[in-house]
């Protein structure tokens, strides 16, 4: 038996963290039925002094397990040792490590630097900005280093260099934060990077989330400015340290990044490279002082979370010239990233690339970006070059788009071999594989996980080339389905940290998280039209709050999570009480009783994107505001007793019995209330919806008296849809599962089959290569909307197919007993499905002959269990190891 995937706070041997740290590791063995019987933590310091002794406890818990020992020092080495015991007698020890970053305020020496160059106010649009900022400090050192670390972030986003070479490879740093409360700092090991004598670091900051008008902080301390601040710790070896600092000595100047705005795009101009400028020796007498600015040091946060990277590189697929004669480059495939290209032409060239995800029917470049935000701010996403005359590579610095063309103007042989795109994502582990005898349903997979790896680019957006923000309800359906792919426990738990941070003093949680730009005008607009004070929200959206942290509990065990967001959840459901009870439902006739426990007032954005009222995306303003409020009259309802009942189970589960059963008590009176006040007494829901029938079928809403004539009426509705679904962003998730509920997993299969638009395989049949925003996103001549064509909303349906397909579920928080139990239909003979559950990867592969026989193979990680259903229902109960049936 060996151990494996040791973890601080789900992260492997993190440098640079100032949260309580949690660990967790998997056992491997080869012997069956294997299971933690005992383990033991120790903690040691630099220097070899334990922190912390777990002592031996008889345990099976394997991760999320707290360190309880010594206060931990700032910036200090800590490695942990891990001794586990398992039912035959083996042991094993493995050990990892983490450091501390800074953890009290007073560690920070440092000076907020900001230039002396007055800059303009920002504005929307390509080229509308101001350059980024080169900062630059050159510095002494009396000795090679043998330690060396550096914490450092910025308002906008930063590129280090030390010595002009970059200490990892991470890229938009310091990360997507509600900056005022929460700005995230790095910690870069760069002993290696340091000499004896002359360095210089320097640091290129552009614009980013910080600066771009779109994604503008709702700041009121800090100011709309390039700022610095760094702070740099050298160990020498006779045990002497040196502390260098951003301060008033650092220079800075503007460089060839001419404008960078994340969403308009980055202009670069060669003319103007500053050759060197990171290099020690280099002058810089005619760079701009910089000033201390007083920013200070409450709002800043060790980053946890994995980095956005370039994760992958994809060549260009060819080039097309379009009938209006446009040479455009297509890559293949819809990502979010930008273009690479080899560049060799004239001084003064200009080259510009134009991005979108989807050419007209005629093969013309099509911009697909609707105006964001639905405040018509042109979004159009460029970058442009601007030649030296110097053969080069160029590849922007501080900008992403979401795309899969490029139109090239300027140059006039546009050669494939020249050009790649570089995705860029928050670097997470892969979790999960998926595979299966249909090819259409391999690829809607692919695009599930393409569409992943698009969204979680610093925090869970809804789409990477318009808005690219933190659309709650987007991650509320997904949860779920990403957990079941990547390994997202660290980006999550920012994300939610940042969440508590935007959550109001009336306990709202905005639509988007972190909530700037435009948002929180048109939310508190939207709230105060409709008679709530406040930040703006929606039920569906607000309730990620509860839900996202419940799913990471359901997939990884997450107890942590629980404790950490439960005051924001607690704050959230009183708000949603409030909601329901302090006014009543537009000409609503019912008796108070029930009406106190409906939420049935304010803004919703409803159902969202059901295809029968919202067709074509959202183009029908008029339709979108019917379809908002008449499916709002269930979803408010239902989604807010969920997250109430839902937190009455955290409550439980970390022992706050009086809070289980107060928010217990509400939750079974707001049922009482859904089902007396939002289904009628013929048993109808206020809207003849099929979204509206399989929410409360799968949550167990209909009274036992209308179960029949649901079921009857939900299918009823889709045979006369042809077999196709009607469901939006809040009813999607819950269908196919209501319909097995009822027994239905025939219909369910014939909704996944479906190729009729709306559907997941009209997509994959009309070339996506990512999700869609709406079905409709593509007509079926070709016409492409102004939509984005990468929202992983939908993508939700991968979770169905790794439990019906590829045979693996489970019954108990974390995955701990798994139920292996491959339900498919005619249409699929084989799949596997995998996934690194928190005690290991769990597989299950299985094949059917054409005489109907069917062979599984199935693997089962130590400390885990699992049931063996087989398809003549006969049920085998097994432990570790690998088993075919
Ligand atoms: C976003 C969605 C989001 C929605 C709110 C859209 O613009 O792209 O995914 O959830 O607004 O309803």
């Amino acid at each position: 038996m060996q151990l494996i995937n040791l973890k601080t706070l789900h992260m492997k041997n993190p440098l640079g963290i100032d949260l309580n740290p949690y660990f967790s590791w998997m056992m491997q063995s080869d012997e069956f039925n294997v299971v933690q019987t005992a383990y033991q933590i120790e903690v040691t310091d630099t220097e070899g002094k334990k922190v912390w002794d777990s002592g031996r406890l008889e345990s099976d818990n394997i991760s999320f397990i707290e360190y309880k020992g010594e206060a931990l020092k700032s910036r200090e080495l800590y490695v942990w040792r891990v001794a586990v015991w398992d039912n035959h007698g083996n042991t094993a020890i493995e050990t990892a490590a983490f450091e501390t970053a800074l953890l009290s305020m007073n560690d920070w020496k440092a000076s907020w630097v900001e230039p002396s160059m007055k800059r303009k106010p920002a504005e929307p649009g390509f080229g509308n900005q101001d350059p980024a900022t080169m900062f630059r400090k050159e510095f002494s050192l009396s000795n090679d280093p043998v330690k060396a670390r550096i914490y450092v972030t910025c308002h906008g986003v930063y590129r280090l260099t030390i010595n002009g070479l970059r200490p990892d490879e991470r890229e938009l740093a310091p990360e997507h934060t509600v900056y005022e409360k929460y700005l995230c700092y790095q910690t870069y090991d760069i002993t290696k990077f340091l000499n004896k004598g002359k360095n210089a670091i320097g640091m290129y900051v552009g614009d980013g989330w910080y600066f771009s008008q779109q994604s503008l902080p709702d700041i009121k301390e800090l100011k709309h400015a390039h700022a610095i601040l760094f702070q740099m710790e050298v160990t020498y070896a006779n045990g002497t340290k040196e502390i260098i600092c951003s301060d008033e000595t650092v220079k800075a100047a503007y460089g060839p990044v001419v404008c960078s705005d994340l969403y308009g795009g980055e202009r670069y101009d060669a003319n103007l490279k500053k050759e060197n400028w990171d290099l020690p020796g280099f002058y810089d007498e005619d760079w701009k002082s910089s000033v201390v600015a007083d920013y200070g040091y409450q709002n800043l946060v060790a980053q946890i979370g994995e980095p956005v990277k370039r994760i992958m590189t994809l060549p260009a697929r060819n080039v097309l010239i379009s009938p209006n004669g446009e040479k455009i480059v297509d890559f293949g495939q819809v990502i979010a990233g930008r273009v690479k290209m080899h560049l060799n032409c004239q001084a003064g060239t200009r080259i510009l690339l134009e991005h979108c995800e989807a050419l007209d029917k005629d093969g013309n470049y099509f911009d697909n970006i609707l105006g964001a935000n639905g405040v018509g701010m042109g979004c159009e996403q460029r970058d442009e070059y601007i030649s030296d005359g110097v053969e080069c590579e160029y590849e922007p610095m501080f900008v992403f788009h979401g795309f899969r063309y490029v139109k090239v103007s300027g140059l006039d042989d546009v050669k494939a071999e020249d050009f790649v795109a570089v995705v860029l994502s928050s670097e997470k582990e892969n979790t999960g594989t998926f595979f299966c005898s249909d090819d259409k349903l391999n690829r809607l997979y692919e695009n599930t996980r393409w569409s992943q790896r698009s969204n979680m680019l610093s925090i869970p957006t809804d789409c990477p080339q318009r808005e690219k923000a933190g659309w709650t309800g987007d991650i509320l359906i997904y949860a779920k389905t990403a957990m079941l792919n990547e390994e997202m426990t660290a980006f999550l738990t920012r994300w939610l940290h940042n969440m508590t941070c935007d959550q109001d003093q009336y306990g709202i949680i905005p639509m988007v998280v972190p909530y700037n730009g435009s948002y929180p005008e048109m939310g508190k607009m939207v709230s105060l039209m409709h008679g709530n004070e406040g930040k703006g929200t929606s039920a569906g959206w607000g309730d990620a709050a509860v839900m996202v942290p419940y799913h990471m509990y359901e997939i990884t065990g997450n107890t942590v999570i629980l404790k950490q967001q439960y005051e924001c959840m607690k704050k959230w459901c009183e708000y949603v009480i409030k909601q329901a009870g302090s006014r009543r439902g537009e000409n609503s006739e019912l008796p108070n009783e029930i009406e106190q426990y409906l939420w049935n007032t304010g803004f919703h954005y409803g159902e969202w994107l059901v295809p029968s009222l919202s067709g074509n995306g959202f183009g029908d303003m008029d339709g979108m505001q019917i379809s908002m409020k008449e499916t709002s009259k269930y979803t408010a309802p239902i989604f807010g007793w969920n997250s109430i009942n839902h937190f009455a189970k955290i409550a439980m589960i970390l022992g706050r019995y009086q809070d289980a059963e107060y928010f217990g008590r509400i939750a079974k009176k707001m049922k009482d209330a859904i089902q007396q006040g939002v289904i009628n007494e013929k048993g109808e829901m206020p809207i003849n919806l099929m979204g509206a029938y399989v929410l409360p079928i799968y949550f167990d809403l209909v009274p036992d008296k209308f179960k029949e004539s649901f079921s009857d009426h939900l299918i009823e509705m889709i045979e006369k849809n042809n077999m196709r679904l009607d469901t939006g962003f809040l009813g999607t998730p819950y269908l196919l599962d209501a319909l097995c509920k009822i027994g239905r997993e025939d219909v369910a299969y014939k909704i996944l089959w479906q190729e009729e638009c709306p559907s997941w395989l009209y997509e994959v049949n009309n070339g996506a290569t990512t999700v869609w925003e709406s079905w409709y996103a593509f007509q079926k001549d070709g016409t492409p909307m102004k939509l984005s064509m990468n929202h992983y909303a939908f993508g939700c349906v991968d979770d169905w197919i790794f439990r019906y397909i590829g045979g693996i579920s489970s019954d108990t928080p974390g995955y701990r007993h798994l139920v292996i139990q491959p339900r498919p239909d005619a249409r699929v003979t084989s799949a596997k499905r995998t996934f690194m559950t928190e005690h290991g990867i769990v597989s299950c592969e299985w094949r059917r002959a054409d005489n109907g026989e069917m062979k599984m193979e199935v693997m089962i990680p130590c400390n885990s269990t699992a049931a063996i259903i087989l398809p003549d229902g006969k049920m085998r109960e097994v432990g570790s190891g690998n088993y075919t049936f």
